[in-house]
C-alpha cells in the first residue's frame, strides 16, 4: 500500500495570487476551499463585515490585516472581495454563521483589487490611476481632479 491509497488531499497552491488573476472559477474554488475557525469566524462577523456594510450607518473604516507569510491574508482578502462582488458564492462558504452574516454584503460591491509594488509615485496617484482604469473596464468613463486642484482628498 502506498501513502497516496491512505491520505487524499486537493494539492494546494503555496500562496494565492489575488491581484494578478482576473479568474472567477479561482475565485470560486477559493470561496469553496476556505477552512473557517471559530476565531475566523468571530473577526468576520465582529469586524470584517460590519465595516464593509453599508446598509447601517456604522463608523465604517479600513481594514488592514496582518499575519506573517502563508498564514492566509490573501485567500481571505480573496473570499471577501469575491463574497462582495458576486452573491452567487455565498452559498459555497464552509461556515454556516459566516455565510449567513455575509448576506450583508454579498453581491453589493463592484470590486478593484490591486497591489502596490516598490514606487515613488504618490499613493493619490496610485489610486486614482487604478481607479479610473478599473472603471474603464467596467464601461464607466471617470477621471480624478489633477492632483494640484484638489485641496482635500479625503
Ligand atoms: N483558512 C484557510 N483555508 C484554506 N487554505 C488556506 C487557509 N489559509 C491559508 N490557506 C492556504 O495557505 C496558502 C498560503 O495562504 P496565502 O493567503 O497565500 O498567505 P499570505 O497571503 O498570508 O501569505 C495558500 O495555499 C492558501 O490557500
Ligand atoms: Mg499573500
Amino acid at each position: 500500500m502506498k501513502y497516496g491509497d491512505l491520505v487524499q488531499f486537493e494539492p494546494i497552491e503555496t500562496v494565492v495570487q489575488v491581484m494578478e488573476t482576473n479568474d472567477y472559477t479561482e475565485d470560486q474554488r477559493l470561496v469553496q476551499t476556505f477552512v473557517i475557525s471559530e476565531r475566523m469566524a468571530e473577526k468576520i462577523r465582529d469586524i470584517a463585515i460590519p465595516h464593509l456594510q453599508f446598509n447601517e450607518q456604522k463608523d465604517n473604516k479600513a481594514l488592514l490585516t496582518v499575519g506573517n507569510y502563508g498564514t492566509g491574508k490573501s485567500h481571505l482578502m480573496s473570499v471577501i472581495s469575491t463574497l462582495a462582488e458576486h452573491a452567487e458564492t455565498l452559498e459555497m462558504v464552509q461556515h454556516a454563521g459566516v455565510k449567513k452574516i455575509s448576506a450583508a454584503i454579498a453581491g453589493k460591491f463592484k470590486v478593484f483589487r490591486t497591489e502596490i509594488g516598490a514606487s515613488t509615485m504618490p499613493l493619490r496617484e496610485i489610486i486614482c490611476q487604478g481607479i479610473t482604469g478599473y472603471l474603464e473596464t467596467i464601461g464607466v468613463e471617470y477621471t480624478f481632479p489633477p492632483m494640484d486642484q484638489v485641496t482635500n482628498n479625503s
